[in-house]
This record gives structure tokens, C-alpha cells and sequence, in this order.
């Protein structure tokens, strides 16, 4: 994509040399043909004008407008009165490297991806005064390299909302602020194996296994042995999770990723019982768990066992994944290696960024968001339930009580990767159960239908056009 650049002109590095005796104005013409012919200068792209490339050289003024009027009068380079001069088209004669082939995507009439929250709703008004809130009041002490765990302000608004929202065992020194789940898993799988852990346990299904997840590669990078363990309708199954040896346990209690179950009370208290009775940790990623439409969410797992449990929460879902902010409550001791580790990795997450979050936190415009968006999705929930109900009777939807997804239980003997194929020659986007299993080829066939960014009226005609091919 050609950069149109507006206001004040583009940077250009070119080197000159002039300890060698060729002429500068040669050397200046062949480094702005090679950039043009390598396509370091590409079609429309503006260049300086001559009095900032003369500056920036050190040469004059006159040397530069001779050498772009020989590469005006040579093709390469256009200029209109009174506008910039910019790269002539198709002045890059030698293809030297080929644009990259688009393949079109078809247009879908509806797309039931899983995990992905309705980016049409995110708050642009409200982000866009909390970034400009965030720039005008930072100090300029908070613009430098800073605490690794991440901006204090940040945390200490995290903590209370945590402590205020879900019931979490929360401060701001066992708080490190993250890229997002995807970082703050990696970031504390690293920090357990360097305690000593040798294995750690994944549900199943869930991220499926490192060949369908780039989680689960990650994970395996981070040196531990992966283990799953079986989820049922009540949540993970201890016993099993038990068995396998692991001693982390990865979880999503509050809305199973992706079954749609919330983990029963008796397997919280088993799993809590598990990881004191065996000095064992449990990773409990938080994802959506504002979204709960049924009653009241349950508290984080991390407020009954702050010592044993690491809670990993997102912006991705409440707000919209592009934020990559997220964080991690871990207990005293596993905080600071954490941090190190978070250190060694990118020495700490965008601080403007988290300023920006923190504003918006503070402001209770990030709650109000929250509410709306609940009322959005548990219409949405309705809408899905009603559509499948004329169109495909004999799918059974579960999961159903949180979040923007459910399972839809296809009839024994169905081919889910056929479904899926299928309803793509349909223009509609389904997701199969079978790449969130540990093993691609085990259990029942099933879809997991997301309807978080699946427009309202989008959603009647998509089941609709599946018609017949669920039953
Ligand atoms: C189960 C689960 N947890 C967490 C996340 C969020 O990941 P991140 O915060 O890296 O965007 C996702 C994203 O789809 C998810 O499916």
C-alpha cells in the first residue's frame, strides 16, 4: 500500500560517500533509482522536497532539483505544479519482488466465528478521550522505560475493579500488566518451569493441541510436558487432571472455552483442594466472564486460593482484541519472576496504552460499556436460539448461560468437517469442535457457534440458509 503522506515531508535515508570521488550528484541519482527499481519507493510515494533532502544530505539545494528533474525527464518520478514530487507509476520496471497474490474472500452472509466480540460496538468515542487523557496528563517520567509489571495507575484501578467486580484477592504489586492472554499464559507457563514445574494441564476440548493452536505451540515452547484433561458438564474432571501428574492446571471456570459450561461449585472446591493438597497451580484465564446472562457471575477461583491460583484477565472480550492489553494476578512469591520474565520479553506493555485503559476504567464508561454490550449479546443469544429453532429443530444449543458462544450438537453420525464445508459453499461461517479437541478424530460431532460479531439481522438469514443441512 502506497503511504500517503500528509503535512510535513518524509524522512529518506540515503548514504552518500564522499571519501570515494564519484560525483554526489551521480551517487544521488543511482541511491534514488535503486530505491525506486527495489521497491524501497513504491508507486506514488512522495518524496522530500529538495530543500529538506539538501538539508538532511548536507549538499545544495540545486544538486538535489538536477538530479529529480533527470529522473522526471527519465520516467521515474512525476511532478505536477505546485504538488509534491512522488514516484512515477509503474516506474519500477524490474519486478523485483511480486506483490503478493490476493485471494478474495468471499463475502460470508453471516460469520459464527467463535471468540471474536462485536467490533462494531467497540466504544471509539470513549477509547479515544481516555488515549487523549492518557497523552495530555502522563508525566514525563511515565513516557521512560518503566516498572516491568506495568503502570502503577493502571494497576492500582485493576486491583479495585478485580477486588469490586470479581471478587479477586487483588493488589497492585502482584498485578502485571500483559499482551493480552496470549502473553500472560507464555509469560507465567516460563516463570512455573523456572519454580520447577515440569508439566502442565490443559481442558479438553480447549485449545485444542499444538498442531490446531498457536497457545498450545507456545506452551510447549515454554518447556513443560502438556497434559489434558477431560471436561464434562460440570467442568474439568479433577480425577482425571489429578492423574495425569500435571501440576498446573490451565482452566476457564467461569465459562468453559468451549463448551459454554461454568465449572459446578463441588469441582471449584475439588479443583481448589487439588492444587493445595498437591502444592499445585492453577491458570485461570478470565476471558468473558463479565458476560453472564443468567445470573449473577460467580467470583474468580483466584479469591478462595490467592496462593495457588494465577487469574490472567483481557481487554480482547470487553473491549476488542486490537487493545493487546491484558493482566495477570499472581500470587506474592510467583509475581516478581513473572515480571521478570514479562522484563525479558518486551520490558513492559505500551504504558500510554494502559494509562488509556486505566482512564476509561476510572471514568465507569468501561462498565457502561459492559452493560451495554450484555443486553447487545443476550439479544443476539435470542435471535440464534429462535433462527435455529424454525430452521434446524433438531439441534440441541448448550452453553448458552455466558459469554458470546454455545455449542450446537450436531446428530450422531454427522460429518462436522463436511458441515463446516458445506455451509462455506453457503456463504455462512461455521466453526467444528473437533480443532478445539486434543485429538482432531475424538468425540461427538459438534459446532461451537459464536455470536458475538454476528450483526442482528445477519443472523436469521445465516441459520436460514443452512436449512437442511444441520438436521
Ligand atoms: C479461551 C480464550 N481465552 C482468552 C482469549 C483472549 O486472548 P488475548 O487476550 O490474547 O486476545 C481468547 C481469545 O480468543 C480465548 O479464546
Amino acid at each position: 500500500m502506497t503511504i500517503q503522506w500528509s503535512g510535513l515531508g518524509p524522512e529518506l535515508l540515503l548514504s552518500m560517500d564522499r571519501a570515494g570521488g564519484r560525483p554526489l550528484r551521480s551517487q544521488l541519482e543511482t541511491a534514488l533509482r535503486d530505491a525506486i527499481r527495489t521497491g524501497r519507493l513504491v508507486a506514488g510515494e512522495r518524496l522530500p522536497s529538495s530543500r529538506e533532502l539538501a538539508r538532511e544530505l548536507g549538499v545544495s539545494r540545486g544538486l538535489v532539483q538536477e538530479c529529480y528533474a533527470q529522473l522526471l525527464s527519465e520516467g521515474y518520478l512525476t511532478s505536477q505544479a505546485g504538488s509534491a514530487t512522488r514516484v512515477a507509476a509503474g516506474a519500477r520496471s524490474v519486478a523485483t519482488r511480486p506483490s503478493p497474490v490476493r485471494t478474495p474472500v468471499p463475502r460470508l452472509i453471516a460469520d459464527f466465528e467463535p471468540g471474536v466480540p462485536d467490533l462494531a460496538s467497540f466504544p471509539r468515542g470513549d477509547w479515544a478521550r481516555a488515549v487523549r487523557e492518557a497523552c495530555t496528563s502522563a508525566a514525563n517520567a511515565d513516557l521512560d522505560y518503566g516498572d516491568p509489571r506495568g503502570s502503577l495507575v493502571l494497576r492500582e484501578v485493576l486491583a479495585g475493579y478485580l477486588r469490586r467486580v470479581r471478587a479477586a484477592d487483588a493488589d497492585a504489586a502482584r498485578l502485571i500488566a500483559c499482551t493480552g492472554y496470549a502473553q500472560g499464559l507464555v509469560l507465567v507457563l516460563r516463570a512455573l518451569a523456572g519454580a520447577g514445574v515440569r508439566s502442565v494441564a490443559f481442558e479438553d476440548p480447549g485449545y485444542g493441541s499444538p498442531e490446531t493452536s498457536e497457545v498450545m505451540r507456545a506452551a510447549g515452547a515454554s518447556g513443560l510436558r502438556l497434559a489434558h484433561a477431560p471436561v464434562d458438564d460440570l467442568g474439568i474432571d479433577v480425577a482425571a487432571l489429578d492423574a495425569s501428574g500435571a501440576r498446573v492446571a490451565v482452566v476457564t471456570p467461569a465459562h468453559q472455552s468451549p463448551t459454554g459450561v461454568v465449572l459446578a461449585a463441588s469441582r471449584r472446591h475439588a479443583l481448589v483442594d487439588w492444587a493445595r493438597d498437591t502444592g499445585s497451580f492453577i491458570v485461570e484465564d478470565d476471558y468473558d466472564s463479565e458476560f453472564r446472562y443468567d445470573r449473577e457471575p460467580v467470583g474468580v477461583l483466584q479469591g478462595l486460593a490467592p496462593g495457588h491460583v494465577l487469574t490472567i484477565g483481557t481487554a480482547s472480550k470487553a473491549l476488542a482484541p486490537a487493545v493487546r492489553l491484558g493482566w495477570i494476578l499472581a500470587p506474592p512469591d510467583l509475581a516478581d519472576a513473572i515480571a521478570a520474565e514479562k522484563l525479558v520479553s518486551d520490558r513492559g506493555s505500551p504504558t500510554l496504552d494502559q494509562l488509556a485503559l486505566a482512564a476509561l476504567l476510572r471514568s465507569g464508561r468501561y462498565d457502561k460499556h459492559l452493560r451495554r454490550m450484555r443486553s447487545v449479546y443476550a439479544g443476539r443469544r435470542g435471535l440464534l436460539i429462535a433462527a435455529l429453532q424454525r430452521h434446524a429443530p433438531a439441534v440441541r444449543l448448550t452453553g448458552l448461560a455466558a459469554g458470546f458462544h454455545a455449542v450446537a450438537h450436531l446428530p450422531d453420525g454427522a460429518d462436522e468437517r463436511g458441515v463446516v464445508a458445506a455451509a462455506r459453499d453457503r456463504q455462512v461461517g461455521l466453526y467444528g469442535m473437533s480443532t478445539f479437541r486434543a485429538s482432531r478424530a475424538s468425540g461427538p460431532p459438534q459446532l461451537v457457534i459464536g455470536f458475538g460479531n454476528v450483526a442482528d439481522r445477519a443472523i436469521e438469514p445465516g441459520i436460514a440458509a443452512l436449512a437442511g443441512l444441520l438436521a
